[in-house]
């Protein structure tokens, strides 16, 4: 799945890290984080940990050390930043993928799931997956900014505005994007889609929230960092060239629309296994 990054100190370059370390996003995962009945001694997935910026919010809701968190990845790169950043005797490091969960992990109290779920592209299998490491009465918290209903009226033209200024540039180095297939990142589901997928799965008392959140321009320069970001807005194109491509055509559109945020939902899901 995705590029192959060859050369370590380029895969350090393409991590999400950076975009993880703006307050919003702290403040969503703690939000659901936060909803989810997390007891101290529950063990718990951390699905998709990356940097492990959330892992981080789960231990911090651990103060007396009791139970387990496993942070599960399946790249490498990221689940090292996520052990570098994070020592902690009840915080387990699982390479693989979510694809694979019920090999990797034993039964848990609850999986975390944030910021992942639009990358995954048979959502359905990931669901049972999670579904069969749940306990009974096990819950599953998982978000996204990359759903139907993420764009805030009147915001989605700053997307096109941004591709179309990253191509021009691009075109300008002899490069050209070839329009290809939606690739998974951008084949988004509406709410109701995820509360009737997760329904097909066998969860129950399903509850879904959005937020609205605020993104610095300098958040979507940061996200034109990351490898799976930059794959899904420009597919086919060599990372460094693409990234250098989206963080000047963010600049652009930003200047050219005199903004320097811009509003975004992001969509927060609960869910329980049946008791
Ligand atoms: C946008 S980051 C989110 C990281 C973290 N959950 C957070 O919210 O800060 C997405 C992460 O999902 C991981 N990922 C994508 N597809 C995956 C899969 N099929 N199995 C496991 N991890 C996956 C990527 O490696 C990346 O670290």
């Amino acid at each position: 799945m995705g590029q192959v990054i060859s050369d370590p100190s380029e895969a350090q370059v393409f991590s999400f890290a950076k975009f993880a370390r703006h307050a919003f996003f702290t403040q969503v995962n703690q939000w659901l984080v936060e909803h989810l009945g997390i007891e101290e001694g529950w063990s718990v997935v951390d699905l998709a940990c990356g940097p492990g910026a959330v892992t981080e919010l789960i231990l911090q809701l651990k103060k007396s050390g009791q139970g387990l968190i496993y942070a599960v990845d399946q790249s490498l790169t990221e689940l090292n930043k996520a052990r570098q950043r994070i020592t902690s005797k009840i915080v387990q490091f699982v390479c693989g993928s979510a694809e694979q969960l019920s090999r990797l992990v034993p039964k848990v109290d609850a999986v975390v799931f944030c910021n992942a779920i639009h990358l995954i592209e048979d959502k359905r299998a990931v669901l049972e997956e999670i579904f069969k490491v749940l306990r009974p009465g096990g819950v599953l918290g998982f978000n996204t900014t990359f759903f139907h209903g993420a764009y805030p009226e009147g915001t989605a033209s700053f997307y096109k505005l941004w591709v179309l200024r990253a191509i021009q540039r691009l075109r300008s180095q002899g490069i050209t994007v070839i329009r290809q297939a939606k690739t998974t990142a951008m084949q988004w589901l509406s709410p109701q889609e995820f509360s009737s997928l997760l329904e097909t799965v066998g969860f129950r008392n399903i509850q879904y929230f959005t937020m609205t959140v605020d993104l610095p321009i300098e958040s979507l320069e940061d996200i034109s960092e990351f490898s799976m970001f930059i794959e899904g807005a420009l597919p086919g194109v060599p990372l460094p060239i693409a990234s250098q491509a989206l963080k000047e055509g963010v600049r652009a559109a930003a200047q050219e629309r005199g903004i320097s945020s811009l509003p975004r939902n992001w969509l927060q899901v609960i869910a329980q296994a049946p008791a």
